[in-house]
């Protein structure tokens, strides 16, 4: 019989936090997490993740990762098997024009994760991303490639992340493993992606902003295929490992907004602009590791996966237009 874990998630009121914890507490495990619930996006929606994971009876504790050595007595007393650290700052773009919180959160917050794994003995997974591949021209992007040349300052830090964990481990070995997603979207997805911008934007009437012209190429994977990937990982996380979770299927940009004007039954406005500074073209994982130890397979296409994305986002605008009107 499976034992019951019990699992401190970081970052618990972000996007994948908030699914990942959801999932959890419904296959049986206990869940505890901790947010600082920072304005990078609308806090609105973290506590709206954050007050439905209490009704599931989760503890979320309002708290800033550096100083997470405050939660050792109360996740000692708690037994906590499991550290999934998700909290970071995320966002390429933001990254050129606000360097400082990478710093905060993804290299002392991350330290300071690891200083917590080491104290409580806890085994760690956590988030790393596909940007760690850089401008990488072979194709699809796989573990064992080389991952030292990133174009952005958010990759440097994720990048940072693996190898602060990396030396952790040879220290102290403390089991490891480290998830490189790819795009994740979907329901309580993101409002900085592109994804959820665009359909607003859409859904406003507004022109949106297509970068490099629309030649650009992402692995999108659907949030219940991460968290499907993520909890097997938990399950077998041991010794140190790094994994893609991709969907192993690149779509062109310009499917994605086609997808969202069917979905939402409107034309968007397309305005072209070169190339970001910090972006890169293409993003296509290899997932045959991830497939053959952790029975890792994606199933969401982006046509099904942007519907089921769509049908919440028209239903929580109307929750909270109505939620302003009364
Ligand atoms: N969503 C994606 O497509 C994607 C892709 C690659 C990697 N990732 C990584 O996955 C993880 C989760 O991403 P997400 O999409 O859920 O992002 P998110 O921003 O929705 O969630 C991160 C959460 O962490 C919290 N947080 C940030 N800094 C913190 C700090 N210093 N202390 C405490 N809490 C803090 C934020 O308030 C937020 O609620 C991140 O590490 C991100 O870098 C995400």
């Amino acid at each position: 019989m499976e034992t019951k874990k019990k699992i401190l998630i970081t970052g618990i009121a972000g996007f994948i936090g908030f699914h990942l914890a959801s999932f959890l507490i419904k296959k049986g495990d206990y869940v505890i997490g901790c947010d600082n619930f920072n304005d990078y996006y609308t806090p609105e929606l973290k506590n709206v993740r954050a007050e439905k994971l209490k009704t599931l009876g989760i503890e979320v504790i309002p708290l800033d990762i550096q100083n997470i050595q405050e939660l050792i007595p109360l996740l000692k007393e708690n037994g906590i098997t499991h550290i999934v650290h998700l909290a970071a700052q995320a966002g390429v773009r933001y990254s050129i024009t606000h360097p400082m919180p990478y710093a905060d959160s993804n290299l002392t917050g991350f330290l300071s994760v690891l200083e917590l794994a080491r104290a409580i003995e806890a085994k760690l997974i956590f988030a790393s991303s596909s940007s760690v591949y850089g401008g990488n021209t072979k194709i699809p992007f796989s573990e064992t490639d080389p991952t030292d040349s990133p174009v952005s300052l958010y990759a440097a830090t994720k990048k940072s992340g693996e190898l602060l964990a990396k030396s952790y481990h040879h220290l102290y070995q403390i089991p490891m493993t480290g998830l490189r997603f790819f795009t994740v979207y979907g329901p309580w997805g993101r409002p900085d992606m592109a994804y959820y911008s665009f359909s607003e934007k859409i859904l406003a009437g507004q022109p949106i902003p297509v970068f490099n012209h629309g030649k650009m190429e992402r692995d999108f994977t659907y949030i219940d295929d991460i968290i499907e990937g993520t909890s097997a990982a938990i399950d077998h996380c041991s010794g140190f490992e790094i994994y893609n979770l991709g969907n192993n299927q690149p779509e062109p940009l310009m499917n994605l907004i086609t997808l969202l004007e069917a979905a939402l039954g409107k034309k968007a406005l397309l305005d072209y602009k070169p190339m970001q500074a910090g972006d890169v073209t293409t993003t296509y994982a290899d997932i045959s590791k991830a497939q053959a130890n952790l029975a890792y397979a994606p199933k969401t296409s982006l046509a099904s996966g942007i519907d089921k994305f769509t049908d919440w986002l028209l239903e929580y605008q109307g929750a909270l237009s109505s939620k302003t009107k009364s």
